[in-house]
């Protein structure tokens, strides 16, 4: 391949990485807000569910979304990962080329770490492997008791370990995907720049912190059965 084909592939695959690591950003933003009703009890959080469910076209036409995005994101940020790794260091760039290809190689590590962190998640929360028991409960309006078993779920102090990892995984990626992500997008400006560095630690902070506040406020009994 010609060296301008070769970069201006590279280019479209970076674009694609940003654009679609910025709407799973965006689902785990709303994942996080949704499941904070949890705060306001079985009530709210299974009627939410419920509410999802209940419009079964649209859910599997989402989910499908969310999957196709994820597989595109994940292949395409293998793609680049390698690209990386390939591109010999310029004797005068040699200390960018270490920094470019160190980060490149966490985000592969913290990506990798965080597909087995969602697959665990649903296979544990979804299809409820964890327990099939409460898996199948109604709750007294005959909603699917998902607060049971996000209850259930952090009172056992194994799965609090294994979610506050995942937790670290997701805050790592998201930290630096968000601002990578919108540096690539964006427009060369100084001011904007460190916009773009802020941005990513805040989403971070905020999608990793409300997640935190779910799995401890369950597992010191602040929100009970
Ligand atoms: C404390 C943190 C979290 C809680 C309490 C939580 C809770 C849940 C629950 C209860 C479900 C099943 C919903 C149902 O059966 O109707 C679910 C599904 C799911 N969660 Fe989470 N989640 C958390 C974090 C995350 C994170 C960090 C991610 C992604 C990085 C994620 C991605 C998903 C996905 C992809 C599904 C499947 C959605 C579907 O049914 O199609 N979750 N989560």
């Amino acid at each position: 391949m010609r060296r301008s084909n070769q970069f201006q592939t590279s280019l479209s695959s970076k674009v694609a990485v940003a654009l679609s690591g910025l709407g799973l950003a965006g689902f785990v933003s709303f994942h996080m807000l949704g499941n904070l009703q949890v705060f306001e009890g079985p009530a709210a959080l299974n009627g939410y569910a419920a509410f999802l469910r209940e419009m079964p076209i649209v859910l599997w036409s989402a989910r499908l979304g969310l999957l196709t995005v994820a597989v595109a994101h994940i292949a395409l940020g293998i793609r680049l990962a390698l690209q990386n790794r390939r591109a010999r260091p310029v004797a005068y760039a040699v200390r960018e080329y270490r920094v470019a290809s160190m980060a490149s190689r966490t985000m592969a590590l913290t990506g990798s770490l965080l597909l087995l962190f969602i697959v665990f998640h649903i296979l544990h929360l979804t299809v409820g492997l964890g327990d099939p028991s409460v898996h199948d409960q109604l709750d007294e309006r005959g909603h699917r008791d998902v607060y049971g078993k996000v209850i259930q779920a952090f009172h056992n102090p194994f799965y609090v370990a294994l979610y506050c990892a995942g937790q670290l995984v997701l805050g790592m990626h998201l930290s630096h995907a968000v601002s990578g992500s919108l540096q690539t997008l964006g427009v060369e400006h100084a001011a904007l720049i460190r916009l773009f560095r802020a941005a990513g630690p805040a989403v971070a902070l905020f999608v990793v912190m409300g997640n935190l506040a779910i799995i401890f406020a369950v597992f010191l009994g602040l929100v009970r059965p």
